[in-house]
């Protein structure tokens, strides 16, 4: 594989964690790799390989050269620097909403739509944490029979909003055992031993912006734009792994054992469904691992063509830093990686 000059924009961060435990697992092939944050971050060093690499502050020239920069940071830093990257002949690899639906960027899932890397222009955006799983477990049904509806709850933990909230979780969970009052700050109520059916903003629709989000990409991604969905988000006091409730309806009827054995055979995605053993994905088991699990597949009983099924992801990994991560790895091996331009990004 081509050896690439990368930046990781958030590199701090609780994505940015993972993205670094990623490259080093995958032995991803760089020449060099920038790790870039905030001006908060200055003097901070982190450990990659077993040494110790400065974190440098974002600034268009700390991404001049560069061939790929994954970005993970905040929406308003992934609209300036994607836009600056691919300016200079680099190619962003985008975790924030602001490019996801935008028609020039593809918006990708490399099992599910590999092929549209073929249309980058610079940007790419890697789907909301939720959104992974959901298209991980539907596209493979969806080619056999194709889905009419789906409607979705999703349980979604607190490090999907980064370090801070992982941190209010573990302080607010301690002063509720010892008695205490405490003041949230991340999430507009407390969120341990709590849940809260509100994900983003709130919209005109009455759905947040999350629940908007899962619903026009997952049409985006599976290019069903016909595709009827309803989502309903939650936030729910774990450390890692969204978990999704789903209820699919399929043009046809469906069998359960059916979908069982394609899912079973579909990559990137395991089966765990032996109800008489209590064997079902939760997301303990499945953070710090790289699958979407799917269980409780069974007929909905509300409808002769539905199933409902259960699925979990690390949200972090497969939901953000590892989805960013396999994108990188096909665009090298469609050779669709160039090299930038010398005189790189200039903020003009
Ligand atoms: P920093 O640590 O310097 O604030 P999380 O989602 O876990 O909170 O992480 C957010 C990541 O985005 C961190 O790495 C953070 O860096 C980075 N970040 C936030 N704002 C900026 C910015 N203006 N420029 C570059 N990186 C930023």
């Amino acid at each position: 594989m081509k050896r690439l000059n990368i930046g990781l924009i958030g590199a701090t961060g609780a994505v940015g964690a993972e993205f670094l435990k990623i490259l080093e697992e995958r032995q991803f092939p760089f020449a060099s790799l920038r790790l870039l944050a905030s001006e908060r971050s200055i003097g901070r060093t982190l450990l990659f390989n077993h040494q110790k690499l400065p974190v440098e502050v974002t600034t268009p020239q700390s991404i001049a050269g560069l061939e790929i920069v994954f970005i993970s940071a905040t929406t308003a830093v992934s609209k300036d620097y994607a836009a600056l990257v691919a300016k200079a002949g680099g190619i962003a690899i985008d975790d924030s909403s602001a490019w996801r639906m935008d028609p020039e960027v593809p918006l990708v899932v490399p099992e599910v739509n590999r092929a549209d890397l073929e249309n980058q222009k610079g940007i790419i955006s890697t789907p909301n944490c939720t959104t992974v799983p959901m298209v991980m477990a539907l596209s493979p049904l969806h080619k056999i029979n194709p889905i009419k509806r789906i409607v979705v709850s999703t349980y979604q933990a607190v490090s999907g909003t980064g370090r801070a909230a992982v941190e209010e979780l573990s302080s607010q969970a301690r002063s509720v055992l010892e008695g205490k009052s405490n003041v949230p700050h991340i999430y507009p109520h407390q969120i341990a031993f709590n849940v809260l059916p509100e994900v983003d903003v709130f919209m005109d629709s009455g759905y947040t912006r999350e629940e908007w989000k899962m619903s026009e990409e997952t049409k985006k991604i599976m290019h069903a734009p016909e595709l009827l969905i309803s989502a309903t988000c939650v936030r729910v006091p774990v450390y890692v792994g969204h978990s999704e409730a789903l209820h699919v309806e399929f043009s046809n009827p469906m069998d359960p054992g059916e979908a069982h054995r394609i899912l079973a055979g579909s990559p990137g995605v395991k089966v765990l469904d032996d109800p008489a053993v209590s064997l079902y994905p939760h997301p303990w088991s499945a953070a710090g691992t790289d699958d979407v699990f799917v269980g409780r597949i069974r007929q909905d009983a509300s409808h002769p063509n539905s199933l409902a099924m259960w699925l979990v992801v690390d949200n972090l990994r497969k939901g953000a830093a590892l989805n960013a991560i396999q994108i990188a790895e096909e665009l090298v091996k469609m050779d669709l990686v160039r090299s930038p331009r010398p005189t790189a990004a200039r903020g003009t």
